[in-house]
């Protein structure tokens, strides 16, 4: 049987992907190799949101061109992000490679394996098809990924992924319903739903049949044996009242939104292209909490964007402060070709600049993020038990609601809901044992 090699980079997106290349992948004949030297099918899933993303992944493939040298049988695939915005130049810089598709030709990975001469083969329009109606094999048992749409219809002047992944398309909710009940048939008890922009879901749907996201979120958490529904990433400008109102009212959907901000200057925020600025992020972020005062809210920051002053970044600090976010992904501006700002703006935060502000910026929301988890030391909270933690057979690891890792020990099962009595906390994790459940009341 031909064995197969496949690294992921980037997103959930890509982790989901990978996962229906997994399943297809298996479901042509094809098993899992433990590394590339054992592989005759070396796959990429690739990302370019960052420089850095293109580096590592280059530092890969570089070790498949060294295998290719030693046995020229070898078929080397690239998929994703990065292919999709190298279609013109993957050929002719990386010859080794004898298959390239973009992020919407996930589906058709089997057909492109099976073309008679692979030599250079590559896919690069958007089907259409969700990768979502393939079979999958998913990473974790009892938590599962749903994408409900691909693409991305906003123009954040960063960012390469509208470039890469194609107008957003909303995934039909009648399939979207099934998958979810096929897996929670097959033990999946919590599923977090996938999109660039999960908030505008629907709006390109056909007039009759259509959902709102509100809705679908809803409909999700009613189907039997699903207890806990999550989502990434909604953009802040199209959250809903009605969206609010679920996460307030429908018991499944768990108490954490992660809420990407990207600055704290209204400035830069205009810049940015986001469409809302501070004051209005802000006020989103008080009326979340008006209905649901307990909630996590965690973020995406950007530092360096060009003309970001002292003054700017500081409105960053004091937002991650103001805010108090329970945890926060930090990413130092890069470039990206074809973007707006890319193209049109000076890249003129020196390295240095962006290192300090990096480096503070850590400082700030690992310090608030401590702060805010310390807030569960001494509660019983509810972990969906994943399995042993890492670090310590005896223990047992898993995710709070507010989507925190806890290490705890006791009595546990992967895939149950245990209530955990919190004794400890850090910036990221908690800690603490299985509390004991009451006895039921003996009625006389
Ligand atoms: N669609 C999602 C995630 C997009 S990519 C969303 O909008 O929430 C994940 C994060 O990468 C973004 O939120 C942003 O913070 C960061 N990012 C995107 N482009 C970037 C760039 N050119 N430089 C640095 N960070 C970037
Ligand atoms: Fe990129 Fe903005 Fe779309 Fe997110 S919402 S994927 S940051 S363009
Ligand atoms: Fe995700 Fe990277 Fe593509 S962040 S959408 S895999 S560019």
């Amino acid at each position: 049987m031909p064995r197969f090699h496949l690294t992921t980079f980037g997103c959930q997106m890509n982790a989901h992907d990978s996962e229906r290349m997994r399943g297809l992948l298996v479901s042509l004949g094809y098993t899992e190799a433990p590394d590339r030297d054992a592989a005759e099918l070396i796959v990429f899933n690739t990302c370019t949101i960052r420089g850095s993303a293109d580096e590592r992944f280059l530092g890969n493939l570089g070790e498949a061109r060294r295998i290719k040298r030693e046995r020229p049988d070898v078929v080397v695939a690239v998929g994703g992000c990065w292919a999709q915005s190298q279609k013109e130049m993957v050929f002719r810089d990386f010859p080794f490679v004898d298959l390239a598709f973009g992020p919407g030709e996930v589906s058709r990975l089997g057909e492109l394996l099976a073309r008679e001469r692979i030599q250079a083969v590559g896919a690069f329009t958007f089907d259409g098809r969700f990768s979502g109606d393939l079979p999958s094999l998913r990473d974790r048992d009892h938590q599962a990924w749903v994408q409900i749409s691909v693409g991305c219809n906003c123009v954040c002047s960063y960012c390469i992924v509208p470039q890469v992944r194609g107008r957003e398309s909303s995934r039909d909710p009648e399939a979207i319903l099934a998958e979810v009940a096929s897996q929670a048939a097959d033990g999946v008890v919590e599923v977090t739903l996938l999109g660039q922009n999960v908030n505008s879901y629907g709006r390109d749907l056909p007039a009759d049949g259509r959902m709102r996201f509100a809705e679908l979120l809803a409909a999700v958490a009613a189907v039997p044996g699903i207890d806990r529904v999550r989502y990434t990433s909604p953009h802040p400008k199209d959250i809903r009242g009605d969206v609010i109102e679920v996460h307030r009212d429908v018991p499944e959907v768990c108490e954490h939104i992660h809420l990407p901000a990207q600055s704290g200057s209204s400035r830069v925020l205009r810049a940015m292209r986001r469409t809302y600025d501070r004051g209005r992020y802000l006020d989103l972020v008080a009326r979340i909490r008006d209905a649901v005062p307990d909630i996590a809210l965690t973020t995406d920051l950007i530092v360096g964007f060009p003309g970001e002053t002292d003054e700017d970044f500081r409105e960053t600090l004091s937002l991650v402060e103001e805010v108090g976010f329970d945890g926060a992904y930090t990413f130092v501006y890069s470039p990206r070709p074809g973007t707006e700002a890319g193209e049109s703006m000076d890249d003129d935060v020196s390295p240095e600049t962006k290192s300090d502000r990096i480096s503070a910026l850590i400082d700030t929301v690992q310090a608030t993020a401590r702060e805010r988890l310390a807030r569960h030391v001494g509660r019983v909270t509810e972990v969906l038990v994943e399995g042993r933690s890492r670090t310590d057979e005896s223990r047992w690891s898993g995710r709070t609601r507010h989507n925190v890792t806890a290490n705890f020990s006791g009595i546990a099962q992967p895939g149950t809901l245990v209530p955990v009595l919190i004794e400890t906390a850090t910036s990221t994790t908690l800690a603490g044992h299985v509390a004991a459940v009451a006895a039921p009341a003996v009625v006389a």
